[in-house]
């Protein structure tokens, strides 16, 4: 591994309980700064991440713990995240369903794919302790290596999105193997994305006993439903898993892209957060919502690949939109390879240094 320049790395001194501050925003109560962190932090962008890819395959990180953890850690260390979530991928509890699963350049594939109600019925109800026992050991490491003061996210995808993945064996636009079954065989579907939602709440529960502080549930593909799809297949399935999760006050954060059409029904399945896209405003997803649903998001992963003061205005001017309040910054998607890591770095510090109080006069 490489040997970080000191100068390179967050300085952690701060006091700042990270695990208290994000509970807190998803409680929508009141915080100095609100929590910040970056979806797919642990990846390309960072050059330790690369390095440690250059050594071994996605998967074989995602399998070995000390690995996986070490990844996790690599965005905390460089860019002082408010959140450590666990390096793994939305994918991998298909494998342990009995998938056979590739990660090439232009994306996973599920080879084998779930199409008829023979296929449905074959899929494994495993065991998350023994079958991905992994990712509870990884959450447990990096547990032990960040203390209390730090909180650990699992996540899993939702169901939808999982079934687009299996049914059309790859990402491809509009998933329209996936949207077929739903026209010509619904009730195989919704029992596809019940059988998905038992196992997935069975994964989650494992990963909250492992320590992790939340989960968040990535419905990456939501947006490509109409509303009335969206109540009718995704949104029951979505609504099963969280009642099945059962995590008491333990925070699930909802991910949807491009589903500002969604929202509303989406503030239904019983998230505690709702992490949106950049194509939403966050002022107007609060009063859709209410007071109560706190938000996730939203500044565009475009944005940092410009200058150094756009991602600072972009960071703060997403704030100002939820004035602080039941608001965790990140972006409103994955960040991008290119970033510039001095990019990365100065999004969490805006929005970190960024009080909103202090400034309520001004927004
Ligand atoms: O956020 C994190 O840092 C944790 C790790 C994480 C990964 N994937 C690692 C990964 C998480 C949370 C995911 C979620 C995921 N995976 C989603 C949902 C969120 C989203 O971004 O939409 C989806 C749809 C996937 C499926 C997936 N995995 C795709 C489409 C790809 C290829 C695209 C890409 O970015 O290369 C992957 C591979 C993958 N998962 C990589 C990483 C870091 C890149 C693989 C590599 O290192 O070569």
């Amino acid at each position: 591994m490489a040997i970080q320049k000191q100068n390179e790395i967050y300085d952690h001194r701060r006091s700042v309980n990270s695990k208290k501050l994000f509970l807190r925003a998803c409680r929508c109560e009141p915080v100095e700064h609100v929590p910040v962190w970056i979806m797919r932090q642990a990846g390309r962008y960072l050059p330790e991440y690369r390095e440690i890819r250059a050594k071994h395959p996605f998967l074989e990180v995602a399998k070995t713990p000390e690995l996986a953890a070490e990844v996790s850690l690599q965005p905390w260390r460089r860019l002082g995240v408010d959140a450590v979530i666990m390096f793994s991928d939305i994918l991998i509890p298909a494998e342990a369903m009995g998938l056979g699963l590739e990660l090439t350049d232009g994306g996973p594939v599920l080879p084998e794919t779930v199409r008829t109600a023979a296929q449905v019925e074959k899929l494994r109800v495993f065991d998350p302790d023994i079958e991905t026992q992994f990712v509870g050991d990884t959450i447990r490491l990096l547990c032990r290596e960040l203390g209390p003061d730090v909180p650990v996210l699992g996540f899993a995808a939702a169901p939808w999105t999982l079934a687009c993945y299996m049914v059309d064996g790859r990402g491809r636009d509009g998933f329209p193997v996936t949207k077929t079954m739903m026209h010509v065989e619904p009730r195989l579907l919704r029992t596809l994305l019940e059988k998905i939602a038992y196992i997935t709440a069975a994964y989650l529960r494992s990963q909250l006993a492992a320590g992790a502080a939340a989960v968040q549930i990535f419905d990456t593909w939501a947006g490509e439903l109409g509303a009335t799809e969206y109540r009718e297949f995704a949104l029951p399935a979505t609504q099963l898993l969280i009642k099945e999760i059962d995590a008491a006050d333990t925070p699930v954060i909802l991910y949807t892209k491009a589903s500002n059409h969604l929202l509303t029904a989406a503030a239904e399945s019983g998230a505690t957060v709702l992490s949106v896209d950049w194509r939403a405003d966050l002022a107007e997803v609060r009063r859709m919502v209410g007071p109560e649903i706190a938000l996730q998001g939203n500044v565009d992963p475009c944005v940092l690949l410009g200058p150094e003061a756009g991602v600072a205005r972009a960071a703060v001017e997403a704030i100002a939109k939820t004035r602080g309040r039941g608001h965790i910054l990140n972006l409103g998607h994955g960040i991008l390879p290119t970033t510039p890591v001095e990019n990365a770095q100065a999004f969490v510090k805006a929005g970190q240094e960024y009080s909103p109080t202090a400034n309520a006069a001004k927004l």
